[in-house]
């Protein structure tokens, strides 16, 4: 067998960011992987995607039309979040293993037709939880299930997410699209939560969340009479004193001609376009074991981290991905501990991307159970809708509701 036939064939669902700058980028570095279609409703955006990529694909609007013609080893599903459902069901009933980005689907309704297709097919369905992955959160897994923190009762994250701003500029701020954010954004953090104790059921759900600054009551700069701002910064007229001006128009994926296909815009201005999500919110999470875990995200200010604390009957551990430490705070003792994890070396997401690859090859390969399934899918989809029932609706909201 030739080296060219004992690649894994891989198609990208989805030729946006994630599904190029991240998945392609790794793939067409890999040796044992090769990329042999690219599906996208916009042709203009999977053909600059391949010429970005260096590679001649196929290319197919759906991955419908691709099953007709070739069905590669696995597919990556990177496209918008409510696509998630149709296309994960469509990949596993054609016989394709697949690498699901998170949230698994904006419903738990959803997340349960993925369940049943799943374990229909004899294929595997692997989350992209690729913070399962960050070396500094597998290195706290790993603390945690040597016993360091004794039994978990409670949880807190804060995420600062700077860059979380732009979710206004496209699809997901889009209640609609994206589920709301406590579903794209949080399904990480409460799938972290799971991981990280085990997998407790998430029981009830609270949280306080509002879109408090980027509105357009909040433009970073005054308006001069008669000149509105937006709709969006390419045509922008406040666009050289505008502190938060995001210049896609030399982007080939997001550029004028794959505007004329989709009208899809990547840069809609984030304080005027219309929007249905939070800016900045809490939600508490109680588990059938008694633990509680809070989460807070905040996409205003210029930082970027997420800092957990994590108390435990015998130890406190303080965590911050950025700054890649761990303290361990033993109870009785003044032993405190740092553990300090290596920088990354360049791969996504503090290196978890490349690793959250390497898993989902390796499962290919030696047809590994998925660590990462459909099912722990739910639960944080789960999660996440409850907080966008409890805020949206001001009450506190039961997981079994959502299973009705
Ligand atoms: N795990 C992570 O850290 C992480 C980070 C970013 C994004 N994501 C996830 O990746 C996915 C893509 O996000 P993005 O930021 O790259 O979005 P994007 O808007 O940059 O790209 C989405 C692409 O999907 C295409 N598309 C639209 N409908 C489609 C359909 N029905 N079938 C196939 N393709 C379709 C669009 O044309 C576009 O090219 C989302 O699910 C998002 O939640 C995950």
């Amino acid at each position: 067998m030739s080296d060219n036939q004992k690649k894994l064939k891989f198609a990208i669902v989805g030729t946006g960011n994630r599904g190029v700058l991240c998945f392609g980028k790794m793939l067409v570095k890999r040796d044992d992987c090769e990329i042999v279609a690219l599906v996208d409703p916009n042709h203009v955006r999977s053909a600059a995607a391949a010429e970005m990529l260096d590679i001649k694909p196929a290319f197919f609007k759906s991955i419908s039309d691709m099953l007709k013609e070739i069905k590669p080893d696995a597919v990556i599903i990177t496209s918008p979040d409510y696509t998630h459902c149709e296309n994960a069901i469509i990949a596993l009933d054609g016989g394709c293993n697949v690498l699901l980005d998170k949230p698994l689907a904006t419903h738990v309704s959803d997340c349960r037709n993925i369940i049943a297709a799943a374990d229909r097919s004899s294929k595997i369905l692997m989350m992209g939880f690729n913070l399962r992955h960050h070396p500094v959160l597998k290195k706290l897994k790993s603390l945690l299930d040597q016993g360091v923190a004794g039994k978990v009762f409670m949880i807190e994250n804060r995420e600062f997410y700077h860059g979380g701003r732009t979710y206004m500029a496209r699809w997901n701020g889009d209640y609609a699209k994206s589920g709301g954010l406590w579903i794209h954004k949080g399904s990480h953090d409460f799938d972290v939560f799971q991981w990280l104790m085990d997998f407790p059921k998430p029981v009830r759900v609270s949280s306080f969340s509002g879109l408090n600054v980027l509105d357009e009551q909040h433009l970073p700069f005054k308006l001069r009479p008669g000149v509105e701002a937006g709709p969006n910064c390419r045509r922008c007229a406040y666009a050289k004193e505008c502190p938060d001006i995001y210049d896609c128009r030399e982007s080939k994926l997001f550029g004028e001609d794959a505007i004329a296909v989709d009208g899809y815009y990547k840069d809609n201005c984030i304080y005027v376009s219309p929007k249905s999500v939070h800016d900045n919110g809490m939600s508490i999470v109680e588990y059938d074991n008694g633990a509680k875990a809070v989460h807070s995200e905040c996409f205003i200010g210029p930082i970027n981290d997420r800092k957990y604390t994590i108390w435990g009957d015998r130890a406190t551990i303080e965590v911050s991905l950025t700054n890649r430490e761990i303290t361990v705070y033993p109870r009785w003792s003044q032993d405190t501990v740092t553990h300090k994890i290596a920088p990354d070396d360049g791969g996504g997401h503090g290196g978890a991307d490349p690793l959250l690859l390497e898993a989902f090859v390796n499962a290919l390969k030696n047809g590994e159970a998925s660590s990462s399934t459909a099912e722990h899918g739910m639960w944080s989809t789960a999660c996440g809708e409850a907080a966008e029932l409890s805020w949206r609706e001001h009450r506190m909201v039961e997981i079994a509701e959502l299973f009705k």
